[in-house]
């Protein structure tokens, strides 16, 4: 029955909430690796709670991938003054529509905010790293987004990942080394939650997260169970929306 389903989905959030020790879980039905469907019912639980805490002036960081982009599809006016949109982090080797520059860009458009982009090479080498951060345009994004008040993000399977941005084979070898498991920011997480590798970019460094307001991680999909449990090893985050299929993969141990 309907209620019977819904009242499932109570008994998994809590659960998940003490598996994971995250203060707020959502689970919304289905299995995002299955049906693209299932990645837009966490966009809408996604923006349905987005409503719930966004204040005047809030500056909201967001990251790439194809959840985002379905968020970004389900966003609807905020109808709060003064909403920025950012992107979390410069380049990590997205395709264009899947980059946060053009998630935080529809974003804004659909809610009725604003944006800020980031316009930054990808991958990024030490010096030009150095130069880039001193340039005042840049600099004057990376300071709103380092004071954003909410952050949505995703998480992914760390080879996965690598492949999709086309990581080099010496990466590849070092990230099975240390057997990595997640991936989110552009940091590579083994089951432990420790960091075994990092994409040099601007942005959003993992020690900002913890000054961010609030943080909210959307993934699903089964494929993702274990990635999201080696992100929540260490992931500071306020909310995990996620879907049912992710969520019984995790409660089985994976
Ligand atoms: O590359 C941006 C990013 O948010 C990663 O940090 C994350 O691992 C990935 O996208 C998730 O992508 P998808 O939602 O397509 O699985």
């Amino acid at each position: 029955s309907f209620m019977g389903e819904i009242m499932g989905l109570r008994v998994l959030e809590e659960q998940l909430q003490d598996t994971l020790s995250i203060s707020n879980v959502i689970v919304v039905p289905g299995n995002s690796d299955a049906y693209g469907w299932v990645k837009q019912e966490l966009g809408k639980a996604c923006i349905a709670f987005l409503k719930t805490i966004v204040g005047e002036d809030s500056t909201i960081a967001v990251t790439g991938g194809t959840t985002m982009a379905a968020v970004a599809s389900m966003m609807t006016p905020l109808n709060k003054e003064g909403t920025l949109f950012v992107p979390a982090r410069g380049g990590i080797g997205e395709k264009v529509e899947n980059q946060a520059n053009t998630i935080a860009a529809e974003m804004a458009r659909k809610a009725n905010g604003d944006y800020r982009l980031l316009y930054v090479p990808d991958p990024l080498s030490e010096s030009a790293y150095q130069s880039i951060i001193q340039e005042p345009s840049i600099n004057e994004t990376l300071e709103q987004i380092k004071s954003a008040t909410i952050a949505l993000h995703g998480v992914g399977d760390a080879l996965t990942m690598a492949h999709r941005r086309k990581t080099s084979e010496t990466v590849v070898k070092k990230l099975k080394e240390n057997q990595a498991m997640s991936e989110a920011f552009g940091y590579y997480f083994d089951s432990e939650g420790d960091v075994v590798h990092k994409v040099r970019t601007v942005g959003i460094q993992l020690e900002d997260l913890k000054k961010i307001p609030y943080v909210i991680t959307i993934a699903g999909g089964e494929s993702k169970a274990q990635a999201i449990a080696s992100f929540f090893k260490q992931g500071k985050s306020d909310l995990l929306i996620t879907d049912e299929a992710a969520a019984e993969e995790i409660l089985r141990g994976t």
